[in-house]
C-alpha cells in the first residue's frame, strides 16, 4: 500500500501529541487527558504504523515498549570520560568548610574576596548514564562502566518515559546529557509488591532495582520497570552557545525537556554549603527517592576549567555524603513475631546501630527461607538496611560469628502468642499459626492494620489501646470499632474523656473511605496498597468484588493473553489485560479470603448502612481527567462555610449544583445533612465529608 501524505502527517501529529502528554504526565505532573484518551491516541498511532511500515521509526513513542532481547550489551567508548567525584562522609560542617577553603586557596582568593558561588545538588543513588542527542534525537545511551568504556543500553533507555526521545526547542548539533537513572521508593515498593504478586524475584534496594532494570538484555522487561531520570551535567557538546554557569547549564537542559531536580540551589560560601547540606539532610527521609548525599560544584564554568582535575576527579566538585543507610552490626538473638494473617516472621535482635539517621535494634528476616538463604545465625555480623519509612531488614551476613548449634534459628512448632500448632503451607514461604481469631496476636495485628494511616487512617488507635480492646474482649473484629462509644473508651487505661472523644471522632471520620483503602484495610493476605488499587479499579465497587467469579477471571485473563500474542504478531493494538499484575496464587488467596464466611460476616457488618463505612468510588486514575465534576453540598461543615466550600470547588474548575441527580459526581455532607444525603445514597452517588472533599480536590 502506498503511503498517503495524510497518514504521514497524522503520524507526525500523533507523535508530537503523545510526547507532549508524556511530558505533562511524567515531568510536570500535570496531565491534561485521561488514561483512556491517551491510550486511544497511542492505539491510533500503533495502528497507523502497522498499516504503513514505512512510518515506523525508532523515535516513535510506540517504540517505548521495547524490542527483541539482545544477546549482550555492546561496549561503547565515551566521547569524554565519565568522571567520578571525591566524596567526604561526615555529619560535621568541616567537609564543606575545607572544600571551600581549598578552592579559595587554589584560586588565590583572600579573606577580602567575596564568598564563592556554588551549585548545590542532590546526589542521586542510582546508575550514572550518558544520553547522546544528535540534532536533538536520542542516538545513544550508555552506562558509565569504568568511566572510559560503558555499555550500550540505548534500547532499554528508550523505554524510560521521562527521557525525551527528541529534545524540545532548538537543540544543539550534539549534546551528551549526563545524569542518574533511579527508582523512587514508592515505585520500588510497588515493583516489589508486583513481583511478589506475580511470583517473581524481588529487589534488595531501589538502586539495585534501577541498575538491574537498565542493564537488561530484554528491553521489554525494562519497559515495565518504573524508572526515573535526573540530569546533572553534560559530556561532549557541539553547536550551541556554551552556558557560563552550572546552574545555567541545568536550566538549559531543562528547557530541552530533560528532567532536572528542582531541589537544586545556588548558594554562597561555606556557610551556604553547610546550610544546604543540613536542610536536605533534614528532609532526606521525606524525599521520594534515596540519595546518599549532596554535591557541591563551583558554579562558574570558567573557574571550573581553571581548577581542573586531580587524577580522575575534578577539583571543583565534592560529594558530601550522609550517614549510610546500610550498616554493619551483630545479631544478638532471633525472635518470632506473629502477624495479622498468623504469619510467623523471624526478627533479628541487633546490637544497636545508627542507620539512616535512627538507631535500629530489630530488623526483619522476612521468613524461614530468606533466613536460610542468607544463612543468618545468632552471633553473626550482618549488614542492616534502613531507608525511608520501610522496616529495617537484614541484607546479608558479612562475617559468620563463632557458631554453635544453639545459635541456629529453628522455627517454633507452636505459636509463641497463643500456643496453637504452626503449619508451613506447601509452596508458600510463610509459616502460619493455626489459631485464627483465637490468636489474640492476629486479632491485634488485624486491627492495627485496619486503622493504619494508609488504610482507614484511624488516628489515635495505637498498639497500647488495641491491646486493651482485645484483651478485654471489647473488640473482636474491625467492625466492632464502629460500635464503640466514648464512655466505654474513657474507662480504659490511659484514656481520658478528651482522648476517648477524639478517638470516636477519628473512627467516625473513617466512615467515609475510598474503596481501595478499604480493600487494603481488610488485610487480605498478599493484597498490599498497589494490588488493592488494581482491584478497586477493576471492580469499581465492593459488591462487584464480593461477587467476582475468580475462576472465570483467571480464564478470561488467559484468553486475552493468547489473543494479545496473536495481535502482536499481526501488529495490531493490544487489548488491556484485566487484573494485570495479579498472579494465580494471589487470585487464589483473594478468593479464599472472600469466600470465608467469617470474613464475609465482618465485611457485611463493616458496610452495614446503620453504623458502618460508606465507600467512595475508586480514586480517579493518576492520569486524571481535568473535566469538571459536579458537587452538591448539604449539611453544616465543621471548618468551612458552604460558600467557602463552593469557592474551593469552583477554584479548581468544578461545579456546584443545588440538587442531587444521576449527573452528580459527589455529595459533600456535613452535620445534619438531610434529604440530599438520602437521595445520594439512593442513587449511589459517592458521599464525602469535609476532609474527603479537600483530599479529592487535591487529586482532581
Ligand atoms: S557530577 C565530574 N552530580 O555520583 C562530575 N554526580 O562520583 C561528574 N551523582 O556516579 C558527576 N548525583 O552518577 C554529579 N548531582 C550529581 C550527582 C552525581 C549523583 C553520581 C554520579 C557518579 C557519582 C559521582
Amino acid at each position: 500500500m502506498s503511503l498517503p501524505q495524510e497518514a504521514r502527517k497524522r503520524a507526525r501529529t500523533l507523535r508530537a501529541e503523545i510526547e507532549r502528554h508524556n511530558r505533562l504526565y511524567y515531568l510536570e505532573d500535570n496531565p491534561e487527558i485521561t488514561d483512556a484518551e491517551y491510550d486511544r491516541l497511542f492505539g491510533e498511532l500503533q495502528a497507523l504504523e502497522a498499516k504503513y511500515p514505512e512510518l515506523q521509526s525508532e523515535e516513535s513513542p510506540t517504540q517505548r515498549v521495547g524490542g527483541a532481547p539482545a544477546k549482550e550489551l555492546a561496549p561503547v567508548r565515551h566521547a569524554l570520560p565519565m568522571l567520578s567525584i571525591r566524596s567526604e562522609t561526615g555529619t560535621e560542617d568541616s567537609a564543606a568548610a575545607k572544600f571551600d577553603a581549598r578552592i579559595r586557596r587554589e584560586l588565590g582568593l583572600t579573606a577580602e574576596d567575596p564568598p564563592l558561588e556554588y551549585a548545590a545538588e542532590l546526589k542521586f543513588d542510582g546508575l550514572a548514564i550518558s544520553l547522546r542527542y544528535e540534532r536533538g534525537s536520542l542516538a545513544l545511551a550508555a552506562t558509565r562502566g569504568d568511566g572510559e568504556v560503558g555499555e550500550d543500553v540505548t534500547r532499554n533507555v528508550r523505554t524510560v518515559r521521562g527521557i525525551p526521545l527528541k529534545l524540545r526547542g532548538k537543540a544543539p548539533e550534539l549534546l551528551e546529557a549526563r545524569g542518574e537513572i533511579y527508582m523512587t521508593r514508592e515505585d520500588f515498593n510497588r515493583l516489589n509488591e508486583r513481583q511478589r504478586a506475580a511470583e517473581d524475584k524481588t529487589f534488595v534496594n531501589p538502586r539495585n532495582a534501577a541498575a538491574g532494570s537498565v542493564r537488561q538484555l530484554d528491553p521489554k522487561v525494562t519497559a515495565k520497570r518504573p524508572l526515573s531520570f535526573s540530569a546533572y551535567g553534560v559530556g561532549a557538546t557541539r553547536g550551541w552557545q556554551p552556558p557560563r554557569r552550572q546552574s545555567e547549564l541545568l536550566e538549559r537542559l531543562e528547557s530541552f525537556g530533560l528532567p532536572v531536580d528542582a531541589r537544586r540551589a545556588v548558594v554562597h560560601g561555606a556557610e551556604g554549603l553547610i546550610e544546604y547540606h543540613a536542610r536536605i539532610g533534614a528532609r532526606r527521609d521525606a524525599l521520594p527517592f534515596d540519595i546518599d548525599g549532596v554535591v557541591y560544584k563551583v558554579n562558574s564554568l570558567a573557574l571550573q576549567e581553571r581548577l581542573g582535575f586531580v587524577a580522575r576527579e575534578p577539583r571543583w566538585a565534592l560529594a558530601h555524603k550522609y550517614p549510610p543507610q546500610e550498616e554493619l552490626t551483630e545479631v544478638t538473638g532471633i525472635d518470632v513475631q506473629v502477624g495479622r494473617t498468623g504469619t510467623l516472621t523471624p526478627v533479628a535482635r541487633l546490637r544497636p546501630v545508627f542507620v539512616g539517621g535512627v538507631t535500629v535494634t530489630n530488623a526483619t528476616l522476612h521468613n524461614e527461607d530468606e533466613l536460610r538463604r542468607k544463612d543468618v545465625w545468632v552471633g553473626d555480623s550482618v549488614v542492616v538496611r534502613r531507608a525511608g519509612d520501610v522496616i529495617p531488614e537484614v541484607v546479608g551476613v558479612r562475617k559468620k560469628g563463632p557458631r554453635r548449634p544453639s545459635d541456629r534459628f529453628e522455627m517454633p512448632q507452636r505459636c509463641p502468642e497463643c500456643g496453637s500448632p504452626v503449619v508451613r503451607v506447601p509452596g508458600e514461604a510463610a509459616t502460619r499459626c493455626t489459631g485464627g481469631l483465637y490468636c489474640k496476636a492476629q486479632r491485634k495485628q488485624t486491627l492495627l492494620h485496619f486503622a493504619a494511616r494508609r488504610a482507614m487512617d484511624i488516628e489515635g488507635l495505637g498498639e497500647k489501646l488495641v491491646d486493651q480492646l482485645v484483651e478485654q474482649g471489647l473488640v473482636r473484629s474491625p467492625a466492632d470499632l464502629y460500635r464503640l462509644d466514648a464512655a466505654t473508651l474513657a474507662g480504659l487505661e490511659r484514656m481520658g474523656e478528651k482522648s476517648a472523644q477524639n478517638l470516636v471522632g477519628s473512627i467516625g471520620r473513617s466512615r467515609h473511605a475510598q474503596l481501595h483503602r478499604f480493600i487494603f484495610a481488610l488485610g487480605i493476605p498478599g493484597v498490599g496498597e498497589e494490588v488493592a488499587k488494581i482491584l478497586a479499579r477493576n471492580f469499581g465497587s465492593l459488591e462487584a468484588l464480593l461477587e467476582a467469579d475468580w475462576a472465570r477471571a483467571a480464564a478470561d485473563k488467559e484468553a486475552v493473553r493468547k489473543d494479545n500474542a496473536q495481535r502482536k504478531r499481526r501488529g495490531e493494538p493490544l487489548l488491556e489485560v484485566a487484573l494485570e499484575g495479579i498472579g494465580p496464587e494471589l487470585m487464589d488467596s483473594i478468593e479464599k479470603f472472600l469466600r470465608e464466611p467469617h470474613n464475609r460476616k465482618v465485611i457485611a457488618s463493616l458496610v452495614d448502612p446503620a453504623h458502618g463505612v460508606s465507600l467512595a468510588a475508586p480514586k480517579a486514575p493518576r492520569r486524571a481527567a481535568t473535566q469538571a465534576k459536579t458537587f452538591v453540598l448539604t449539611g453544616t461543615l465543621a471548618h468551612m462555610t458552604r460558600d467557602e466550600a463552593r469557592a474551593a470547588i469552583e477554584a479548581k474548575g468544578h461545579k456546584v449544583a443545588g440538587s442531587v441527580s444521576k449527573q452528580t459526581h459527589f455529595v459533600v455532607a456535613g452535620e445534619d445533612a438531610g434529604s440530599k444525603l438520602d437521595e445520594a445514597r439512593r442513587l449511589g452517588v459517592p458521599v464525602l465529608d469535609e476532609r474527603g472533599l479537600l483530599e479529592l480536590l487535591k487529586e482532581l
